[in-house]
């Protein structure tokens, strides 16, 4: 009556033994004795003893010269010795606050978080994201060669295990920067078997830049648009090239477009430069009318100042032919912007083919043949997709600022931008004009933010231009 339903699940009896199975082979255990365990642990001490002279110096220096002075003088002569060089410390900390932070503070805290932070978590943190490899039941780690801080981040030099790629750990920077208790990691590669993991230890782009003071004479093919993640200004070049920046709607473009035009618009004040604007929401760019030689909102006027940029930039390519090959800015030969905010509107979501076409080739058009006589396209961007926009290709700079799907970025940056940290899927809605660049002359992408141009500011600088004109 209480005989087992075997429900559903096949009830397995144990096997008898055929012959061939009375005999199993199996390795011997055998205990280890303790001095063997003891050896093991002195063989690993001593190197780790010989090699801390050279890697923590000042500290092994300072250790040795305290037992020595307590040895031969007394706990009174270690104490007055430790009070000069508090003494001094202070002096420098006062006195030279940059040296002693760079030479000091940094220092410790770089001896401090590779002990506390990284040493200490590095084994069960690599092994449960998977970065360990084992060989022959041995476990592989890759080894911490040295960390260093900066004044925002922690970069920690990595000896990978012979035979894994760096790709491994850019496909991991969630794991290790929660890992590390770090807002994000990023991958740089230096060399074989040789690789850099930068966490930064707080968000430098957290508050909102105000917008930056205007250069005199602003250089345009480097203008102040924001601030890097480390700090350092945010140059953008527009001479010569053409810039796409895309992002989700509230990611902050119309900063970028307004950042660039701000720090142009000394130079639009003298006429070397213009800007002509076509704004198909009317709120982006509507603002400013007066800093803008032309403007235009609706398709059909969009399209006509597209065509005559077009004729503008061609008369002028025709006059240079053969006498002149690079643009130098002049009233008579103003750089000239086509500031062009959501172009989609014109190349994809306008109902009436015949206007898509047009907008499509003048825009080709500009951007293939404009760079080197002294026209620029900065357009701004929703969705990257190329059904959206299938010239983005012809914009050799792009800012990717919040994007909606983490395959965009790629299609942003171009591809492994997103192997190389540049996460702008994950970018906080909250911070509006964060997003990631390629600077010149370097395939790691970073971290940005543009500087908010408010409309006071606007104001201020059409009333500028407005008077100079006037
Ligand atoms: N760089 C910035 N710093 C701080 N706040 C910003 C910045 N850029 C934008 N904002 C804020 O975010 C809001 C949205 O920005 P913005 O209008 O530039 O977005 P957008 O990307 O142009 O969106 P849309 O595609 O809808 O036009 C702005 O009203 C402003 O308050
Ligand atoms: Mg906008």
């Amino acid at each position: 009556m209480l005989g087992r339903k075997s429900n559903g699940a096949a009830q397995v009896q144990p096997t008898a033994p055929v012959p061939a199975q009375s005999f199993r082979f199996a390795t011997p255990v055998v205990q280890t004795p303790g001095v063997f365990i003891l050896a093991g642990w002195m063989w690993r001490l001593v190197p780790f003893l010989l090699v801390l002279p050279f890697r923590f110096p000042v500290a092994v220096m300072s250790v040795a010269v305290s037992v020595a002075l307590w040895h031969y003088t007394g706990w009174l002569g270690l104490a007055v010795a430790w009070s000069i060089a508090d003494a001094v410390l202070l002096v420098w900390w006062r006195r030279w606050p940059r040296s002693f932070r760079d030479r000091v503070a940094l220092r410790v805290l770089a001896a401090w978080r590779w002990a506390w932070t990284y040493q200490r978590h590095w084994q069960p943190v690599l092994v449960v994201s998977g970065l360990a490899e084992s060989y022959l039941e041995r476990q592989y780690l890759p080894r911490i060669r040295g960390v260093t801080c900066s004044a925002w981040a922690d970069r920690v030099r990595v000896r990978i295990v012979a035979g894994t790629s760096p790709a491994d750990f850019q496909k991991r920077v969630t794991e290790l920067a929660h890992g590390f208790g770090a807002p994000s990691c990023r991958v740089e590669v230096r060399g074989p078997r040789d690789v850099v993991l930068e966490f930064p230890r707080y968000d430098t782009l957290a508050d909102p830049i105000d917008a930056l003071p205007i250069p005199e004479e602003p250089d345009l093919a480097a203008l102040p648009v924001g601030i890097c993640e480390d700090g350092e200004p945010w140059f953008l070049r527009l001479h010569g090239t053409h810039v796409l920046t895309v992002g989700v709607t509230g990611a902050g473009k119309g900063s970028v477009l307004w950042s660039a035009i701000r720090a142009m618009s000394s130079a639009i004040e003298v006429g070397i430069a213009e800007v002509w604007a076509i704004d198909p929401k009317r709120m982006e760019l509507s603002y400013g009318l007066a800093l803008f030689a032309h403007y235009a909102a609706d398709a059909e006027s969009a399209v006509a100042l597209l065509e005559a940029a077009v004729a503008a930039m061609q008369e002028r390519a025709e006059r240079y032919a053969g006498r002149q090959r690079v643009h130098t800015p002049t009233t008579r030969d103003p750089f000239t912007v086509i500031v062009l905010d959501e172009v989609a509107f014109l190349t994809a979501y306008h109902p009436d083919r015949d206007i898509r076409r047009r907008a499509e080739n003048a825009i080709a058009t500009l951007t293939s043949q404009g760079r080197s006589v002294g026209f620029c396209v900065l357009a701004a961007l929703q969705d990257p997709r190329k059904e959206v926009l299938n010239l983005r290709n012809l914009f050799p700079d792009k800012i990717a600022l919040r994007l909606d799907e983490a395959s965009q970025v790629d299609m942003v940056l171009g591809e492994g931008a997103r192997d190389r940290g540049a996460n702008a899927h994950l970018i906080d809605p909250e911070l509006p004009g964060v997003g990631f660049v390629k600077l010149e002359g370097s395939p790691v992408p970073v971290r940005v933010r543009a500087a908010f141009v408010s409309d006071t500011h606007i104001d201020a600088m059409a009333d500028a231009v407005a008077g100079a004109e006037g």
